[in-house]
């Protein structure tokens, strides 16, 4: 999505600081990016680049900044309008006296842009963003917050704005709803961004702005509205932890994070669940069961989508609640039937992506008890659920997510246990599950330990255009979640089925160019997709098996990737690893950038 970064502060630092953040938000969004910066002579300068946050700072390299003291930066997820510089924000209105950045979609903006042109205006652009340019600079009534509030009353959407004036630029002004964004207040300076983690190193405290809030900032000052009342939002202060997130010895995040996970396994049920007494222990849990919930429905989208699947097979099979899974894009305009016996689960790892915000803001409205399994606090749906479990996966920079994956599905895990155990789960099910958790963390460390053998098998595939990825029950979600990981990361279209559904159609894409993965570790159903597998291998097709070290139907595998399984339960959270770095190294293997793969972001704010 686009990311919105602003400064005021020192002369000559406005363009180094813009840059420096919207390098550490490109992460989030990374089309093309633009800078706006301006002096107290009114001089202002505009540059844009196509592309990498790199491509914009080498254009900036050779103009003279020492008296630019403020300034304002985006980089650009396209929505409206195609990946060009013309498209770029900053946009500037018709005098060149205001510019603005945006993130978020302006939905009545052909009507605004339409009456803006009847009225002379001229669009230099395809974007939604510079109809409030101009809008803003046809209503201003000598006061920002003032024309602001005009101009929230004019613009259907979601959005963060962000302005600046070159004829008086002690102050940044904006407003925002839908997107999220904060105030940060550095010793001598002060920034706006859409993620407070951006600021972690430039600020001692922040503030989050609610949907409806104007604010002007200037260097001694601030100014925050909500309606037409003054705002008293809590400055909130940067924990000491927090720290900007480092590479270290690894060559991307991706890799960083895929490795990461045996440390985020233990720190997900730390405090939760006490391996000595084999107890599990929660405030927040102790809460929902008493409500004597009766169904429970998952709303997420994505990755966070799959973690809410598995969830549905542990709460179903260990606390023995009902459970629907919907997109969160589907969810949100869907008929439902709130009840107060029906607990609403909204998964998201950012905590920000905009439809399953709106879903939760929908099931509360009809009073529905709501419960976010969220990643960043402080995020919009950690704050609009009220109540829920932090997966503490740390911050996730690659724009796939892996280690907040596996925290998702270890809360659903924790919760289907605590109320599995107030639910008549059996006794001997429970500790096998509590003990196999205890073992979590070293399975994982030593399927990373095969990353080399499955470094081998990927490439030796990586010139495949089509992958089917296959398993039944727990192992179809992982098919699904390693199918994503394969498309994002190296733009390979790969489909998941259910390895018995296969027959009913899709088999006839067999081919001996058409590989297909199995995602067999052991289990009930394993024999039966072994017998898919041999289907397949009767048609021609490669079969990938990724399988327990003792599986009796090796043979039936063109290559496999082998592990030493877990209770079948949990083989999902060892299956997943592999195939994250099935997809990696294919991706790595193409020369993708596996940080940041092409068309996508970090975090979705816009429907
Ligand atoms: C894929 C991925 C996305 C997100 C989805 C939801 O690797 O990261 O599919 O899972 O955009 O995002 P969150 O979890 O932030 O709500």
């Amino acid at each position: 999505m686009c990311w919105v970064f602003g400064y005021i502060g020192a002369p000559g630092k406005a363009a180094r600081e813009v840059l420096a953040g919207l390098q550490r938000l490109e992460y989030r969004g990374y089309d093309s990016a633009g800078i706006c910066v301006i002096n107290p002579d009114k001089n202002l300068e505009v540059i844009k680049a196509v592309g990498k946050v790199n491509n914009l700072k080498v254009k900036t390299d050779s103009i003279d900044f020492s008296t630019y003291h403020a300034g304002i930066g985006h980089t650009r997820w396209a929505t409206h309008g195609g990946v060009t510089e013309a498209n770029c924000h900053p946009h500037l209105s018709q005098s060149g006296r205001f510019v603005v950045i945006h993130n978020g979609i302006i939905e009545n903006y052909a009507e605004l842009r339409d009456e803006l042109i009847a009225k002379g205006y001229v669009f230099h652009s395809e974007t939604d963003t510079e109809v409030t340019v101009h809008l803003f600079e046809d209503i201003f009534d000598g006061d920002y917050l003032s024309t602001m509030t005009k101009l929230v009353a004019k613009m259907h959407g979601a959005y963060g704005l962000v302005f600046l004036d070159r004829d008086n630029g002690n102050q940044i002004f904006g407003t925002k709803k839908g997107s999220p964004m904060v105030l940060g207040f550095g010793k001598t300076e002060r920034y706006i961004s859409s993620d407070y983690r951006s600021l972690i190193g430039l600020i001692d405290d922040y503030i989050i702005l609610e949907d409806g809030d104007i604010f002007l900032v200037t260097l001694d000052n601030y100014t925050i509205l909500s309606g037409w009342q003054d705002a008293d939002r809590t400055r909130q202060i940067v924990g000491e932890d927090e720290k900007v997130v480092e590479l270290g010895d690894f060559p991307n995040f991706m890799l960083k994070e895929v490795f990461e996970q045996p440390r985020v396994l233990e720190d997900v049920f730390r405090g939760r669940i006490d391996f000595s007494s084999n107890s599990l222990h929660s405030d927040t849990l102790e809460h929902i069961a008493m409500l004597g919930i009766k169904k429970v429905t998952i709303v997420a989208s994505g990755t966070s989508y799959h973690a809410g699947l598995l969830g549905k097979y542990y709460l179903e099979e260990l606390s023995n609640i009902p459970v629907d899974v919907v997109v969160s894009t589907e969810f949100k305009y869907k008929k439902k039937f709130v009840s107060s016996d029906e607990l609403y689960i909204f998964v998201s790892q950012s905590g920000e992506t905009i439809d399953t915000l709106d879903s939760l803001k929908i099931v509360k409205e009809q009073w529905g008890h709501v419960f976010g399994i969220v990643n960043v606090p402080g995020s919009a749906i950690a704050r609009a659920a009220g109540q829920g479990l932090f997966t503490r996966a740390g911050t996730e920079v690659g724009v796939a997510s892996t280690k907040a994956f596996v925290t998702q599905v270890a809360c659903f895990l924790f919760l289907s246990l605590y109320l599995g155990q107030k639910n008549g789960l059996d006794y001997r099910k429970y500790r096998e599950i509590i003990d196999s958790i205890a073992k979590l963390p070293e399975a994982i460390s030593s399927i990373l330990l095969s990353n080399e053998a499955i470094r081998k098998v990927a490439e030796k595939y990586a010139n495949s255009t089509n992958f089917f990825y296959l398993g039944r029950a727990h192992e179809l979600v992982i098919a699904m979640e390693g199918s994503l990981k394969l498309k994002e990361l190296a733009y390979i279209h790969s489909e998941a089925y259910s390895s018995g559904e296969l027959k009913h159609g899709s088999i006839a894409l067999i081919d001996s160019d058409f590989p297909s993965l199995m995602i067999n570790g052991g289990g009930i159903l394993s024999p039966k997709n072994a017998s898919s597998a041999e289907e397949i291998r009767a048609r021609g097709g490669p079969v990938i098996g990724i399988i327990a070290k003792d599986d009796p139907n090796k043979q039936v595998y063109a290559d496999v990737i082998e592990f030493d399984p877990l209770i079948s339960e949990l083989n999902p959270f060892l299956e997943v690893v592999i195939l994250q770095l099935f997809a990696y190294h294919i991706a790595n293997f193409l020369g993708r950038d596996v940080d940041k793969p092409r068309n996508l972001a970090k975090s979705v704010t816009v429907e």
